[in-house]
């Protein structure tokens, strides 16, 4: 049977591009001839039918998609508790996770869906693949994340948007740090990984950048940041991964609080401000961009990949090359297996070219001898 209707959905974290591949989806399926369904919140569109009615699934025609790869955020909404192997679910007046796969399954054939792009980061892809372990089959993946984190791809769009806002940052802090003398520490996202981080930082130019993959002893920071104030340059900006970690300690969580599974980060460079207060002779602010990285408009980078991917997931579905994702490869599009795209983190290599070109410019990534 051919394909007539196909579904997409948004899950995990929002990033900037994300309108960018429903509308290349929604515009390379009308060359097919199909009907594309936007799923709401992830799965919970497919887990109820009647979520958020009637605001929640539509079919996704061109002035529903007119210039949306302009906008931030996603025209579907998403979630990251909308796992439908592990759906809170209220039992007994308390909240527990059930499987209500079988919701996800009877509802796809009421909407006689052939086939779904999901578009998600490494969560998500983790539940195509038990979606397609489960039976649900026809399913393809579009990874997203500004992290930058997931293995299977050289870049996923979003990234490019929050490296953008927060170098914009780090330049205004240098800008109000040098007038006042001060030390400006800048938190940015990032997960477990430093790629925002030594991007922007580079970009930017920081003086030091505390990233995950190379732990930071606070008396190395110290030591960049009195150097430079006994040569006439009393001022340093400092960016901070959110996932940042001591030596010999560990990342910076809030209480126990899980989100998706994932325990949340929080005070990564409060704690390095609060260290440094006791051995630096500079005033110190501590700046934590937060979700302004993942809003506002995407950069021409992530439209463009956005749009690609999203095209290419749809071809992918023509082909039958269900079970697969698309991927940036050097300058190329290819896809690969899903699987492939779960549980391996990309991280930074630290020693790497990119840490190398910085610490050969005099960035201090705290793990320097004294
Ligand atoms: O994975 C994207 C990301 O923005 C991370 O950089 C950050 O740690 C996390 O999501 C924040 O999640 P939430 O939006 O649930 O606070």
């Amino acid at each position: 049977m051919g394909i007539r209707k196909i579904g997409i959905m948004t899950g995990g974290g929002d990033c900037p591009g994300l309108n960018a591949v429903i509308r290349a989806v929604v515009k390379t399926s009308a060359g097919y001839g199909w009907e594309v369904l936007g799923v709401e919140d992830a799965f919970s569109g497919l887990i109820d039918l009647d979520y958020r009615s009637p605001y929640g699934n539509r079919w996704l025609d061109d002035d529903v998609i007119r210039n949306i790869h302009t906008r931030g955020g996603t025209i579907l909404g998403t979630s990251n508790r909308s796992n439908p192997f592990a759906y809170p679910v209220e039992r007994d007046g308390r909240e527990v996770e059930a499987d209500v796969f079988d919701r996800v399954l009877a509802n796809w054939k009421r909407l006689g869906l052939d086939a779904l792009v999901s578009v998600g980061g490494d969560g998500s892809m983790a539940i195509a693949q038990q979606c397609i372990d489960r039976g649900l089959t026809n399913v393809v993946g579009v990874p997203k994340t500004i992290d930058n984190d997931l293995g299977a791809t050289d870049y996923t769009f979003g990234f490019d948007t929050a490296v953008a806002v927060a170098t914009d940052a780090i330049d205004r802090l240098r800008d109000t740090a040098e007038s006042h003398d001060r030390v400006m520490l800048v938190e940015v996202m990032g997960r477990h990984a430093g790629w925002i981080a030594l991007h922007a930082g580079l970009a930017g130019g920081a003086h030091a950048i505390l990233i995950p993959e190379i732990p930071y002893r606070l008396a190395a920071v110290a030591r960049a940041i009195e150097a430079r104030r006994v040569s006439g340059q009393p001022y340093s900006v400092v960016v901070v991964a959110e996932g940042a970690i001591p030596a010999a300690g560990e990342p910076s969580y809030r209480d126990d609080r899980e989100v998706g599974g994932m325990r949340r980060l929080f005070g990564a460079a409060a704690r390095v401000g609060e260290g440094l207060a006791d051995i630096v002779d500079l005033d110190l602010r501590v700046t934590v961009l937060g979700h302004v990285q993942r809003g506002g408009s995407p950069s021409n980078f992530d439209r463009v990949l956005g749009t690609r991917f999203g095209e290419a997931a749809t071809h992918l579905v023509a082909a039958g090359g269900f079970g697969r994702m698309v991927a940036l490869r050097g300058t190329e599009i290819v896809d690969v297996p899903i699987r492939e795209a779960i549980g391996h983190a990309k991280l930074v290599d630290p020693q790497g070219q990119m840490v190398r070109t910085a610490r050969s410019i005099g960035v201090v990534f705290g793990d320097e001898a004294e």
